[in-house]
């Protein structure tokens, strides 16, 4: 019933370079999935874009010292060009920055407004009375309420992961400045999404049961929690104007106008080209089109409840004017969870990524293997973990040792006995057939899996038709037969090379650079999916081109300088935590009063550190011999007092405390501790990031001195 398919993928932030984590969530299985649908030869169209506006491109600009026009210039060239590069195949890669966008979302925006579909509302929000900003999200920051890690975001704690409203933040603050906040009035306009309640139930937990349930999952928990009106506009100044009197000063909220960005670009490729992609309204506003948007985890609400709210309010207002047109809903919403790079959440901010651009520079022409290992390892169904380790593991023992070792074998052997040219196939054996009627299966499971959105399964079949031939060479062994059948030779090649033709075609939506290197190998230009599983591709003496080697081999030292890099980052980070906590460190409370005859019972001195070493067995205590003035004259006879400190932590090297005049409490009675004396206590001042400093004094004072 459906003609064509629109598939959408995410506008990614133009706020820095896209990464793995883009890419396996979103970008390369819409790639797939259009590519499929490509080769088919169903209509289709793939939409992308970047999405230019929030407030994540105007941190970066501050970050960087330039404008936010050059952020987004910047970074929308960037993420374009490494799309491209990775064979993302756009119909149309626009931006939200366009013209043609920018008055879309506006007249979007003018006509739910016009409609009476908005709601006003003016409430309280966090402002930085210095700079005169409202300020939402991501600009705020405060401690976290959960695990109490300063710097924690306003819509979420990168360190415990919980998602946060600014509201929630322990003594927010300006992220930028630094500066406390107050909460101040402002006006804003809400879409009512408590009214849309019962038809999106209805829709979604009634009509879309078929939706992964990751995706089922999160729309029913938001339904079963009762939606809320939400702002659409924001205090901010970069983003489209809200078209209304008396909204100065004020923009679009980026959810709002992003998702239209969808709309923008369709509109902007069709009306530059019309006779090949029709009209822009075909695409969104005939019922006979299939709209599936790929995302990632946290765009799920905004994707399956928000815009499709905003759709159906744009169709109640055209309904209500007694216009025709309207939008569709989506069919599907195959959102990815996320994936992590070696165990640690992906993260622009903490730049702990593999970034695209820096992927392509580093390892030139191999776009296929991230291509694959990302689906191999795709966070479908649960979040996943990339590691260099795996890549290099699936690299070697996959694509090379398998799919290229297979195609190499069969090219080679052609080459060496046929000259190149696709030998006659013969009589076929029982096991030939076997292997002709295995293949034959394949293309039925890849499609359903592909229809399904199963891409990583999808892959796993293609890989087993490499399987299979390389399983059949290893077992006809025609290297071994070339001295005495050369006819079963020729047949046993002929089958391998349209095995071989049979990969180009399954991989094509996978490995696209590969598959075309292939097809050129083989001197294989018309082909088609409906082609798959058909071991008749290749005609009895086709000459086939110059082989060479499909994908190589990664030695371990490619491998270890991407870890050291990791490894950097993470000190990077480590430090930069460290002052920022630092920075916002206050001193606690002082204690309740108490008095000088209280202080004047605790005996502090002053002594000279002469040994510190690690306690054995022992990662929290140090072991001190102190001079304390006194000499012998001690219980144990010692020269020196010794006294057991936790501070190991603080001092991974115990020995920079040698020398140092320190201060201790001389008075409280020894204790064992791992199996020493301590006779007293170290005195250490808790800093602000949480590491213990021991007390030390500059000028020179007599060892036993007392302080008081
Ligand atoms: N920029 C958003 C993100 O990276 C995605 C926007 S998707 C759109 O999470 F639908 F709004 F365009
Ligand atoms: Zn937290």
């Amino acid at each position: 019933m459906y003609k064509r398919t629109l598939v959408t993928s995410a506008l990614p932030y133009a706020n820095g370079p896209v990464h793995i984590g883009h890419l396996a969530g979103v970008y390369i299985p819409a790639d797939i999935y259009v590519r499929y649908l490509r080769l088919k030869g169903r209509p289709v169209l793939f939409v992308g874009g970047s999405d230019e506006h929030g407030v994540p491109v105007t941190i970066r600009a501050r970050k960087e010292g330039i404008t936010v026009q050059e952020v987004v210039d910047r970074y929308h060239n960037l993420i374009k060009d490494s799309f491209e590069r990775f064979g993302i195949s756009f119909d149309v890669y626009s931006r939200t920055t366009s013209d043609v966008h920018q008055h879309l979302a506006s007249d979007f925006f003018r006509k739910l407004y016009d409609g009476g579909r908005f709601i006003e509302q003016t409430t309280e929000q966090f402002y930085d009375p210095e700079t005169g900003h409202f300020l939402t999200d991501r600009n705020i920051k405060g401690e976290c309420p959960h695990c109490h890690a300063q710097g924690a975001y306003g819509d979420q704690c990168e360190k415990c992961g919980s998602t946060l409203s600014p509201e929630e933040l322990i003594n927010p603050y300006n992220a930028e400045t630094g500066n406390a906040l107050v909460k101040k009035a402002t006006k804003h306009w809400y879409l009512p999404l408590d009214k849309d309640e019962e038809w999106l139930r209805r829709w979604i937990l009634e009509g879309h049961k078929e939706w992964r349930s990751n995706v089922y999952g999160q729309c029913k928990s938001w339904l079963d929690g009762g939606l809320r009106p939400r702002a659409v506009t924001r205090d901010l100044d970069w983003g489209i104007p809200v078209p209304v009197e008396g909204a100065e000063g004020k923009v679009l909220y980026v959810w709002f106008d992003a998702p239209i960005g969808y709309i923008s670009n369709t509109k902007e490729l069709c009306d530059a080209k019309p006779e090949t992609y029709g009209k822009w309204e075909t695409w969104w506003q005939d019922e006979s089109t299939r709209m599936i948007h790929f995302i990632g985890k946290d765009n799920i609400v905004f994707h399956c409840i928000v815009f499709p709210a905003m759709l159906n309010a744009w169709n109640r207002a055209e309904a209500a004017s007694g216009g025709k047109r309207q939008y569709i809903l989506p069919d599907n919403v195959p959102s990815n969870e996320f994936l992590n790079l070696e165990g640690d959440k992906i993260s622009t901010s903490r730049n702990w990524a593999v970034w695209l651009n820096e992927y392509l520079d580093d390892m030139p022409g191999k776009q296929d293997v991230l291509r694959y290992v990302l689906t191999a390892n795709a966070p479908e169904t649960k979040d996943n973990d990339f590691t260099w380790r795996d890549f290099q593991a699936r690299n070697n023992n996959e694509l090379v040792a398998v799919y290229g070792n297979f195609v190499n074998r069969a090219f080679k052997l052609t080459e060496k006995y046929f000259d190149g040219k696709v030998p006659a196939c013969g009589e076929l054996t029982e096991y030939d057939r076997q292997i002709i009627i295995e293949i034959r299966n394949i293309k039925e499971r890849l499609e359903s899996l592909l229809e399904d959105f199963k891409f990583r399964d999808a892959q796993k079949e293609a890989m087993e038709i490499a399987r299979i031939g390389n399983k059949y060479l290893a077992e006809t062994e025609p290297w071994k037969l070339a001295k005495t059948d050369m006819a079963r030779v020729a047949t046993i090649l002929n089958l391998s090379l349209q095995i071989s033709a049979n990969l180009s075609i399954a991989f094509e939506p996978f490995l696209p650079f590969s598959s075309e290197k292939l097809r050129e190998m083989l001197f294989f230009t018309d082909y088609k999916w409906e082609m798959l599983g058909d071991m008749k591709l290749l005609p009895d003496g086709h000459q086939l081109n110059e082989s060479s080697l499909l994908f190589e081999k990664i030695e371990d030292d490619v491998i270890q300088k991407q870890l050291d890099r990791l490894e950097r980052i993470k000190h990077e980070n480590e430090e930069r935590a460290a002052a920022e906590s630092l920075a916002q460190w206050k001193p606690s409370a002082v204690k309740e009063d108490t008095s000088i005859d209280d202080f004047d019972k605790t005996d502090i001195r002053v002594g000279t550190v002469i040994t510190c070493e690690q306690v054995k067995k022992s990662d929290r205590l140090l072991r001190l011999t102190i001079d304390d003035g006194m000499g012998t004259n001690r219980p144990s006879g010692e020269p020196y007092r010794v006294i057991l400190s936790g501070i190991a932590q603080s001092y991974p090297d115990p020995k920079v405390l040698v020398g140092k005049q320190i201060l201790f409490i001389a008075n409280f009675p020894p204790r064992k501790m791992m199996g020493h004396q301590s006779e007293g206590m170290v005195l250490s001042a808790v800093n602000a990031d949480g590491k213990l400093v021991v007390t030390s004094i500059t000028a020179p004072v007599a060892n036993g001195a007392q302080v008081g």
